[in-house]
């Protein structure tokens, strides 16, 4: 009697200690609401209406630790249809919940709703989410904050407190009009008038010292800076008068820390920077502006908040600004990215493949499309494009995913070339027989589990420039970049198979060359595109569709979601 009600008591108490265990590993789930709507918004001293995330911009903040899932409904209450996409979070076998317009899903008609599930796997560090329709993401974007697992933590001091810096392009004008306007034409859409950091352009821009984005620190400790580029079309420097930054992470993988004065960014990336606020107490800018190495129209202006101490101190009269690469210094911005090496530890390992199975080589360049009559706006009469192995990519009208899971046929091609149709000399006198692409939904067919090498290749068509590829579903290493042509013999005895970073958006570097390595254990149907906006507006993008693998586990999920935007 009595040793049964000890036994019980035990058993109970193990119990007890069972459930907290199994509560402190299990993976957690987070439920978003996410209400599209259009709001008004001043800055530059003009007002607009603008589509937004629960009337905020940037919008709300997804918060998870490693390997959790988060359901947030979205529910449209604006004027056109739009998709949400989870920058970076590979969605393991769940393309469905993935995001971009036509690819995997139709867009959310107004009025309607659909709850996406974002599943988060190895990620951690910082993400975002954004719009994947047309521009709308200038305005429909925000930041995923992804926390250590619960009993594990940073691979660094943990961090006194966190902040979050969005930066974003400022739009006097409506975006979606201003997209349509130039697919009209076929000219260079219009710039952007400000940047923003956290909605904010802050000095020196008009209208906007009293509204400039602060940051309050304490002397003497440690932050967590997640920067989000979720500018559109320029690349950026990012830096903070006087103060040093370690930056700890790019793309939700760590990195080994890189104590520097300035990052330079492309639109699409993320990073993690430790800062210690170990000056004087006072006020001192933290600026963004713009790094920009094409002959091509750009927004010239810079973007600052005020990293601003606590104390009793004068605040002083004009703050020191931090003092930033030239806009065109394209060495500054090699000589940081160049650093970057993952961390490659036992705790965060990686794992590059050394043997290819798949091995594809993509041109990516900008060209132009023949109007008769030069009765295109943009150069020599004629329409701008972009393409991918000289084809533009032509976005469907009813989403892939959907079409290669019910076998319709009509809606893309399987026949993505793995090399362009002939060599030539990329970077040099490219000819005029490469200018303009043809048009197609070609897409790349990978099977289940293939080592796969990309070598994305500059080219000095029309306007070369540095281009920002990023991959869906998948983070990748970057094993090697260089200037000119790739050479097969002498180029990937540069590879670093050792510690290459693991990202999802890489810069080609001008007139370059990038080569990034993956396994492609992810099945579904997943976007790659430039995430310059106007480049991928004009077609540099493809699919790469990775098969289903022999077992369950190794197939897509099964469509989980009843509401799936129906296709008009
Ligand atoms: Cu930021 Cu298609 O993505
Ligand atoms: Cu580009």
């Amino acid at each position: 009697m009595e040793l049964n009600k000890i036994s019980v008591l035990f058993g109970f108490i193990g119990f007890l200690f069972l459930d907290a265990l199994l509560l402190c590993m299990a993976k957690n789930v987070h439920h978003y609401s996410f209400v599209l709507k259009e709001t008004n918004f001043t800055r530059l001293c003009t007002t607009k209406s603008m589509f937004t995330v629960n009337g905020q911009w940037p919008g709300p903040t997804i918060s998870v630790r490693k390997g959790d899932t988060a359901f947030v409904n979205v529910h449209n209450d604006g004027n056109y249809g739009v998709t949400i996409h989870w920058h970076g979070v590979k969605q393991p076998r769940n393309p469905w919940s993935d995001g971009p317009e036509n690819i995997t899903q139709c867009p959310i008609q107004p009025g309607k709703n659909f709850t996406y599930e974002v599943i988060f796997s190895d990620e951690e560090g910082t993400l975002w989410w954004h719009a994947h329709s047309d521009w709308s993401r200038a305005t429909i974007h925000g930041a995923i904050v992804i926390l250590p697992e619960n009993g594990t933590s940073y691979p660094f001091a943990t961090p006194y407190a966190e902040e979050v810096l969005i930066l974003a392009e400022w739009f006097n004008g409506d975006v979606m009009e201003l997209i349509e306007n130039a697919t009209a034409t076929g000219a260079d859409p219009q710039i952007s008038d400000a940047y923003a950091i956290n909605g904010q352009p802050g000095f020196p821009n008009n209208c906007s010292n009293e509204t400039t984005y602060r940051f309050p620190v304490q002397y003497g400790k440690t932050y967590l800076l997640r920067v989000v580029h979720a500018g559109m079309n320029e690349e950026m420097f990012f830096g903070i008068a006087k103060h040093n930054l370690t930056v700890v992470a790019q793309d939700a993988a760590y990195i080994k820390p890189i104590t520097t004065d300035y990052v330079m960014m492309t639109p699409g990336q993320t990073m993690d920077i430790l800062l210690t606020a170990d000056q004087d107490p006072s006020y001192y800018y933290i600026a963004a502006t713009p790094f920009v190495d094409a002959d091509v129209p750009y927004d010239s202006t810079n973007t600052s908040a005020i990293l601003q101490y606590a104390g009793n101190y004068t605040p002083p009269s004009s703050p020191p600004y931090p003092s930033l690469p030239n806009v065109t210094d394209r060495d500054a911005a090699d000589n940081f990215t160049s650093r970057i090496r993952a961390l490659a530890s036992n705790e965060h390992p990686i794992n590059v493949p050394t043997e290819i199975d798949t091995q594809i080589f993509i041109a990516v360049s900008v060209n132009e499309i023949f109007c008769p009559n030069e009765s295109c706006g943009g150069p020599n009469g004629n329409r701008l494009a972009a393409s991918l192995n000289n084809i533009s990519f032509l976005t469907p009208t009813i989403d892939i995913l959907q079409a290669y899971y019910r076998n319709l046929t009509n809606v893309f091609t399987k026949d993505f070339p793995n090399e362009p149709l002939y060599a030539f000399n990329y970077t040099g006198d490219v000819g005029n027989n490469t200018l303009y692409p043809s048009l197609g939904t070609n897409v790349t067919m990978i099977d289940y589990g293939a080592a796969v090498e990309i070598v994305f290749q500059g080219t000095n068509v029309q306007t070369p420039e540095n281009h920002p590829m990023h991959l869906h579903g998948f983070s990748f290493y970057l094993v090697g970049t260089g200037y000119g042509n790739f050479n097969e013999t002498t180029s990937p005895q540069t590879y670093n198979l050792v510690d290459p970073p693991e990202v999802n958006t890489i810069g080609v570097p001008k007139n370059g060359w990038a080569t990034i390595r993956f396994i492609a254990n992810n099945p579904g149907v997943w976007f790659m595109h430039c995430h310059l906006e106007r480049h991928a507006s004009w077609g540099m993008a493809t699919v790469i569709i990775v098969k289903n693998g022999p077992t369950n586990d190794t197939s897509v999920l099964p469509i989980l979601s009843e509401n799936l935007p129906i296709c008009s």
